[in-house]
């Protein structure tokens, strides 16, 4: 591991032991659309191009990011079951933003930014609880009910009525989808529908890999001194493989034949493994059992699924070149005492471990880009046809900070 970048904490999550699954989810194609194989076009007719690169280090833009992209599109909070009692809460922090989640007593969830109305300060000090009825900042005491609704003031008699009457914290929008708690600081009133936003080929395809019955195993955090585009950027091509993680020559082989889709804002691709390339030439190949199936949610939220388990990795901004990066780990849950359990756990793991290796990999580049992230030669980065989610990722922001 690099020195500049640091992992800061690793937390497990056991398996639960009990007998009501003891058979593993396997995700199948079923009735959805065939992704690869001989009547799907495999790349857009994009073409290689040439970007600014300007965009990682301008802090202009990324206020301009911060305000109409950041500040408007649905991201990753944490999962569901992080709060799963009534008046449990999780925090969000990123993008100078500060988030409280609470899961209410009729299993909904409110969402409102974590800054009391009073004078500013987070009202919620710990980054996650328990069984929380109110939360009260701890300046001078202004509560809060589990929605974020101001419910008392001491020596509410000095304040101008109008000024404290039917406020609360400013709300912000939640949603739940594949066991993912998501927010947009929109608004409830403003933020475009959660499904609408992830769209219906991501919804379906992913879907089919039922997150909502995965576990949390394992959840990683870097903090990477580079702006987190360029962190999506590594995630949106698959170009660096046999260089940066001296993929095998099968695998480099099995990358050609990969396909790339674009579906609104958003992207999937999907990469045989080599052992079923032999399947390619029928449209009935099953890229849920066959392949690495791999979705790019706008502006910042990555699935990494292979058939068994999956990744997402989450790069949250700080600031223009400073990213909390998080890899989440998902598994399916299990009895360990069922030998077909046990088996899919370990040969699991074990993929998991070369995996996390992979992602040291990934990792370790982003030491060599904080190195010239400000340098004067880097003016522009050339962009071959298979790395053209890249060009039209930075298209598309620019789109978004246009508007
Ligand atoms: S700042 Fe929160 S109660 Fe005064
Ligand atoms: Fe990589």
């Amino acid at each position: 591991m690099v020195v500049a970048v640091v992992a800061t904490s690793v937390f497990l999550v056991e398996i639960e032991q009990g007998n009501e699954v003891t058979v593993v989810h396997i995700p199948v194609r079923g009735e959805l659309p065939a992704r690869l194989g001989p009547s799907v076009k495999a790349l857009p007719e994009y073409g290689p191009s040439v970007m600014d690169a300007s965009v990682y280090r301008d802090p202009t833009r990324f206020e301009l990011e911060r305000e109409r992209v950041l500040g408007r599109h649905w991201m990753l909070a944490g999962r569901s079951e992080q709060v799963q009692g009534s008046g449990d809460w999780i925090t969000y922090e990123g993008h100078d933003e500060c988030i409280v989640v609470v899961r209410q007593a009729d299993e909904s969830l409110s969402a409102f930014h974590n800054v009391c109305r009073h004078r500013g300060p987070a009202i919620v000090a710990e980054k996650t609880g328990c069984g929380a009825r109110r939360f009260s900042c701890p300046y001078h005491g202004w509560v809060y009910d589990t929605k974020g609704k101001l419910v008392g003031i001491p020596e509410r008699e000095d304040f101008g009525n109008d000024h404290v009457t039917d406020i609360g914290a400013i709300p912000v929008a939640v949603g739940e989808w594949g066991g993912w708690i998501w927010i947009n600081l929109a608004g409830p009133d403003k933020a475009v529908p959660l499904l609408e936003s992830i769209g219906p080929d991501i919804s379906n395809d992913l879907g089919a890999f039922k997150m909502e019955d995965m576990i949390l195993h394992e959840v990683i955090e870097w903090d990477v001194p580079i702006n987190y585009k360029a962190i999506v950027d590594g995630f949106n091509e698959i170009y660096h493989v046999t260089e940066l993680h001296h993929s095998p020559p099968e695998f480099t082989k099995a990358t050609r034949f990969a396909s790339f889709h674009v579906t609104g804002d958003n992207f999937m691709c999907f990469v045989p493994r080599p052992v079923s390339l032999d399947e390619l030439s029928s449209d009935s190949y099953d890229h849920h059992r066959n392949s690495i199936c791999h979705y790019v949610v706008f502006p910042n939220t990555v699935f990494n699924c292979n058939p068994e388990h999956l990744q997402v990795f989450q790069p949250i901004p700080l600031g223009v070149d400073r990213t909390k990066f998080l890899c989440w780990e998902l598994i399916y849950p299990g009895d360990m005492n069922d030998p077909e359990y046990a088996s899919y756990y370990k040969k699991t793991m074990a993929h998991w471990e070369v995996l996390k290796g992979v992602v040291g990999e990934d990792i370790s580049i982003y030491d060599q880009m904080t190195r010239t992230k400000k340098s004067s030669a880097f003016n522009e980065q050339i962009l071959s046809e298979r790395e053209f989610k890249i060009a039209m990722y930075h298209e598309n922001m620019d789109r978004k900070i246009r508007d």
